[in-house]
């Protein structure tokens, strides 16, 4: 059976393309799941997605994958930087959880520096734009194939 991958977007990352360029780029959303989705088709795996503006349906989400899907990717947005009940609920998560963002957080203002998710997830990946997801869905490739040797 393939693996099914969850791919959560939080808070404004639906307005990827002409939200503030210069720091995220000009690629949509769309476009950033698709170039994940290669890598990870590329290895077999399903990939579903999901955006909220909205805290709780993230909360719903990681509830609804545990035992469903092998692997979270989330980029909670500014979520990321306060939400204990994210948190929370990735640490029940049962599978591979990597934290992802475009930007570098760490070199940014200093509310952006803190993660709540970072202790919780396998791993995070930030700073490399398009590349952080594509890293993403090398990770769990790797991750997924150790496990099965
Ligand atoms: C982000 C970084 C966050 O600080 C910010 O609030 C976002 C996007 C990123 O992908 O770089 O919305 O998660």
């Amino acid at each position: 059976m393939s693996a099914q991958i969850l791919v959560l977007s939080g808070p404004n990352l639906n307005l990827l393309g002409s939200r503030d360029p210069a720091v995220y780029g000009t690629m949509t959303l769309e476009e950033h799941l698709a170039a994940f989705a290669v890598v990870a088709e590329g290895f077999g795996a399903r990939v579903d997605h999901v955006q909220s503006n909205f805290e709780g349906d993230l909360v719903d989400q990681i509830h609804g994958a545990r035992g469903k899907y092998a692997a979270i990717v989330i980029n909670a947005g500014a979520l990321t930087h306060y939400s204990w009940s994210l948190r929370d609920a990735l640490d029940v998560f049962d599978g591979i959880s990597i934290e992802v963002h475009l930007s570098n957080p760490a070199g940014r203002e200093p509310f952006r520096h803190v993660s709540t998710l970072a202790a919780v997830v396998d791993g995070t990946i930030a700073g490399f734009g398009q590349l952080s997801y594509e890293l993403a869905a090398y990770a769990i490739r790797d991750i997924l194939n150790a496990r099965s040797e």
